[in-house]
């Protein structure tokens, strides 16, 4: 049996993730569409929504891929500014929003700068998840607001099985046929990256979002960690 490479760690998981997203961008859409079935525009609907912010709020979408969320951003009156290291995604972005390239983890902005935050799909991919809260804590501004989506496990065994079939064998499967089958192989694995929802929470929490909750979505195959700035 082939064994598999352990997952990357530190500046060589960074380096994989940008050189994967870069890889995957000419198709990124086309493949989120397929895979989640249509369902993800309705959970970054979700994820404005849940900003709970008034029109004309200056949000900052963290990992902003080819756009996705800074759309829903503006639609929903917005102003909408992403950020994000892979010079890929950023060439097949669809937004009118500014983009800016750049690491998440050191924003290229001063403190407090934002009335609230997002971030899609991206928890997993970066190399400390306790250094992104900070970080988020330090732009956005007390009173502000962050939603943050991320996939997850959904719970019950059946679900489980069902779930694990789906992103670890026909996910792939899908990827090969259209986009890059190692990128979408690796995907599914990157969930390995994720502590459990309660850490997650304690680090948002220390990190200065008090009130962090998580959101189940999707039958419980995505969530949503929402919270304010104490
Ligand atoms: C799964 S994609 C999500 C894109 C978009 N947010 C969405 O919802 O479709 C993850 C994105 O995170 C970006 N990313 C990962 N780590 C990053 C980092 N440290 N700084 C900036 N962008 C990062 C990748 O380049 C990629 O565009």
């Amino acid at each position: 049996m082939r064994r598999r490479a352990p997952l990357p760690e530190g500046e060589e998981k960074a380096r994989a993730v940008r050189r994967l997203f870069d890889t995957i961008s000419p198709r990124y859409d086309l493949l989120n569409r397929l895979i989640t079935f249509g369902m993800d525009a309705g959970w970054r609907r979700r994820t404005v929504r849940k900003l709970a912010l008034a029109p004309g709020s200056l949000v900052f979408d963290l990992a902003s891929g080819t756009g996705d969320l800074c759309r829903e951003l503006l639609a929903a009156g917005h102003r909408a500014i992403g950020f994000d290291f892979s010079h890929g995604m950023l060439v097949a972005a669809r937004t009118e929003a500014p983009l800016i390239e750049a690491d998440i983890l050191r924003l290229p902005v001063r403190d407090d700068a934002a009335d609230g935050a997002t971030c899609g799909f991206a928890l997993r991919n970066v190399v400390s998840l306790e250094a992104l809260f900070e970080e988020l804590a330090r732009v956005v501004r007390p009173g502000g607001r962050i939603s943050l989506l991320e996939t997850a496990e959904p719970h019950g065994r059946l679900m489980q099985l069902g779930h694990r079939i789906y992103v670890c064998r026909i996910v792939p499967a899908i990827g090969g046929l259209l986009s890059d089958r190692d990128a979408y192989a690796y995907l599914p694995r990157s969930a390995a990256y994720l502590p459990p929802v309660e850490e997650i929470l304690a680090m948002l929490r220390s990190a200065g979002f008090a009130d962090a909750r998580r959101i189940p979505l999707g039958g419980g195959v995505t969530q949503l960690f929402v919270a304010t700035r104490a």
